[in-house]
């Protein structure tokens, strides 16, 4: 799919936030341990959520997803091998690998796919589950996990922060007989929100948002109704977009303490905004200024909006750096930032970003879902019209992106026939 778009205007009105993905995507796969019906509201409608539901009814899982309302019927579901194309689509799938040694002790799973921005190995997850007395066999696409004995609850500290693996692991401990004691773990909200859920569902567990989660023994789950957080990340998007474009645009249905990290970057830029608990106004502002931007674990800079902020860099008078110290290789959006006239450059881990206030518009490329994101804004601040080419990889993860955009006086426009541009 390609997006044309056009730099024409203001950004100005507002904009509602979805539901949060990678929340949704890790309590999605959560629901099947209750074996029993769970009703989720705000699940966001977009292409990773749809490929996720496909996977539950290959399972056996009856799935009803209609205007953000998720209705999952766990209650046959059943263990089958997922050597599938499906599980290759996304990152998240990776999650099956705790809920299913939760519900079967075993599971046969290619590895997971989403963004290869970089290579993103799993061993933080799968040193967990061996401590646990799984038994891996590990080839270069998939992955064999059994149990020869019953999966122990055991004190697990992970070597990094990593949070695919701290959701992981929970998925693993929440039904065993024992205490689990996890240190280390990521404190990004999605994960809190993880575990705020599975206590709706009956478990019993501590220190979610600290270093240290403690998950009680016996844990009985049962199905429930919850409703997921704002996406943090999409906020931080269209909060950069309005940096970048706006005259006046309101982003609403927000958490703003989740988006301190990028709110105190905007602070330092000197972006005039008004900052409300759950909504936030960003005005017109000239005259930038630079900053250093460094991504770390919640609650630093996310690494998923580093791609993002890039292009916004440009109007700062003066030099900016960003450095990624979560993904040092997410940087193939610098080369597609040259493309439109962007003085941007990468000398060893560290990316560049000189003011640059004559973009002009070209075909460029998303290479991943946030690197797009970052592109798509980079158009915006082109002259001419731009073609933003793989521009499905943006829709993975951000619901209307399209009609947003419009909806704020952008000229967008999406074409599925690559034969038209
Ligand atoms: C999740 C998010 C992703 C986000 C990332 C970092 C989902 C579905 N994806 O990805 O959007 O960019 O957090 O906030 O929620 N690592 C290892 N070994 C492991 C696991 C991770 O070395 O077993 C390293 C990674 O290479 C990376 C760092 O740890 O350098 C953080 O990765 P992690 O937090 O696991 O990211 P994901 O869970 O894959």
């Amino acid at each position: 799919m390609i997006y044309k778009v056009e730099n024409n205007t203001k950004l100005n009105g507002t904009i509602k936030i979805n539901g949060s993905k990678n929340a949704s995507l890790a309590i999605v796969v959560g629901a099947i341990l209750a074996k029993d019906i769970v009703i989720l509201n705000n699940v966001p409608n977009i292409t990773d959520i749809h490929d996720l539901l496909d996977i539950l009814r290959y399972l056996n899982c009856k799935v009803d997803y209609n205007d953000h309302i998720l209705k999952i019927d766990g209650r046959n579901v059943v263990y089958k091998d997922l050597r599938i194309d499906k599980i290759k689509k996304l990152r998240a799938s990776y999650y099956f690998m705790g809920a299913f040694l939760a519900l079967f002790e075993k599971v046969n799973i290619c590895k997971p796919g989403g963004c290869n921005f970089q290579n993103r190995p799993i061993d933080i997850h799968l040193n967990g589950f061996e401590k646990m007395g799984a038994k891996i066999i590990e080839t270069d696409n998939e992955v064999c996990i059994s149990c020869d004995n019953h999966l122990k609850a055991r004190q697990i500290n992970l070597s990094f922060p990593s949070v695919g693996a701290t959701i992981n692991l929970i998925l693993a401990s929440v039904l065993l007989e024992d205490t689990t004691v996890l240190r280390n773990v990521a404190t990004e909200p999605e994960i809190v929100d993880f575990i705020m859920f599975l206590k709706k569902m009956g478990a019993n567990i501590d220190g979610e948002g600290t270093k240290t989660i403690i998950i009680h023994k016996n844990n009985r789950l049962h199905g429930c109704t919850y409703t997921i957080m704002p996406d943090r990340i999409e906020c931080g998007t269209y909060l950069i977009y309005g940096a970048a474009l706006a005259k006046k645009l309101t982003i609403t249905n927000i958490i703003s303490r989740q988006v301190r990290s990028l709110l105190s970057i905007f602070i330092e830029m000197g972006i005039h905004m008004e900052i409300r608990e759950n909504e936030i106004t960003i005005y017109e502002t000239n005259n930038l200024k630079p900053v250093k931007i460094v991504t770390g674990p919640y609650p630093s800079f996310p690494t998923d909006l580093q791609q993002v902020i890039c292009p916004l860099l440009l109007k700062a008078d003066g030099q900016s750096m960003i450095i990624d110290t979560i993904y040092s290789k997410r940087i193939s959006h610098i080369e597609e930032l040259k493309k439109l006239n962007a003085n941007v450059k990468i000398v060893d881990n560290f990316m560049l970003i000189d003011k640059s206030d004559k973009l002009i518009a070209n075909t460029i490329k998303c290479n991943d879902l946030r690197g797009g994101a970052g592109m798509l804004l980079a158009c915006l601040m082109s002259k001419g019209v731009s073609y933003l080419t793989s521009a499905e990889l943006i829709e993975r993860g951000y619901q209307d992106i399209v009609l947003n955009l419009s909806s704020l006086g952008v000229h967008i426009e999406r074409i599925i026939d690559n034969e038209k541009i």
